[in-house]
């Protein structure tokens, strides 16, 4: 943070300050501000920046830190299924979640990423999951209609919807087919740049005929930060 803005948070009021921060964070949410504020770039750009990001950031050693995120997500897992049930993340990385959760038991676990250097970490770093588990190292444009419907008891995500670009939207009716049971989403629903689309996943997944049956603010967590929300849907039984 900056130092004069530590110093005005110390000199403003605990009730305007909480008042000040309602109304960012409402500005940021309405339309006017998204619709000014946003100048994405294509989706073949944003594709071609996850395969090789370009920028310094994103790099796969980044995502081997994290176990405040993958402890989360082991959680909300478990709160659903068991170790029997077959898991796809899309949006994998270098695998740090799948490794949490094939440690805790889970061994029917399915990758989507689409940055080959990340995959390569991923089989370095856990030679014993990788052998075990499969990775489609693609886009999830390219993978996600090729899945059987209903292959996949949970389908879980976490800061990947966020930079699925508007042109592929269609992907978020593709998760809802491949689902069985479940659905988590662990997503910044707020920040907005040209690579973050933010999104209500709540309206998104309602919409196409999950039931939200969780959720909870991710703020504190550490690595994901204010405007994260994870969410948990159901599929009803009866099919989508
Ligand atoms: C912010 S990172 C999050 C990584 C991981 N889920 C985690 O929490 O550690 C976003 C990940 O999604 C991947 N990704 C982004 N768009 C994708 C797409 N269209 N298809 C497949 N993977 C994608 C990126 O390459 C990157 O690994």
């Amino acid at each position: 943070m900056d130092p004069w803005l530590a110093r005005l948070g110390k000199i403003i009021p605990q009730p305007v300050k909480r008042i000040l921060i309602w109304c960012y964070r409402a500005i940021r949410r309405s339309g006017l501000y998204r619709a000014l504020a946003h100048h994405p770039l294509s989706r073949d750009k944003i594709l071609q920046y996850w395969q090789s990001p370009w920028d310094g950031r994103n790099l796969p050693r980044h995502y081997l830190q994290g176990a405040e995120k993958s402890e989360l997500l082991l959680r909300l897992v478990c709160q659903v299924t068991g170790p029997e049930a077959p898991l796809l993340e899309i949006g994998c990385n270098v695998g740090r979640n799948l490794y949490y959760l094939f440690t805790a038991g889970f061994t029917d676990l399915t990758g989507i990423e689409i940055s080959a250097q990340a995959v390569d970490v991923l089989k370095a770093t856990f030679p014993d999951m990788a052998q075990r588990i499969r990775i489609h190292n693609a886009a999830a444009e390219s993978v996600l209609p090729i899945l059987e419907t209903n292959s996949f008891e949970i389908v879980f995500t976490m800061a990947v919807l966020e930079h699925i670009h508007r042109d592929s939207e269609w992907l978020f009716g593709e998760i809802v087919r491949v689902t069985r049971g479940y659905l988590i989403t662990i997503e910044d629903e707020e920040h907005i740049s040209w690579r973050h689309f933010p999104r209500n996943y709540r309206k998104v997944f309602e919409r196409l005929g999950l039931r939200q049956i969780h959720s909870e603010d991710c703020s504190a967590i550490p690595g994901l930060g204010p405007g994260f929300v994870a969410r948990i849907f159901q599929k009803p039984s009866t099919g989508v």
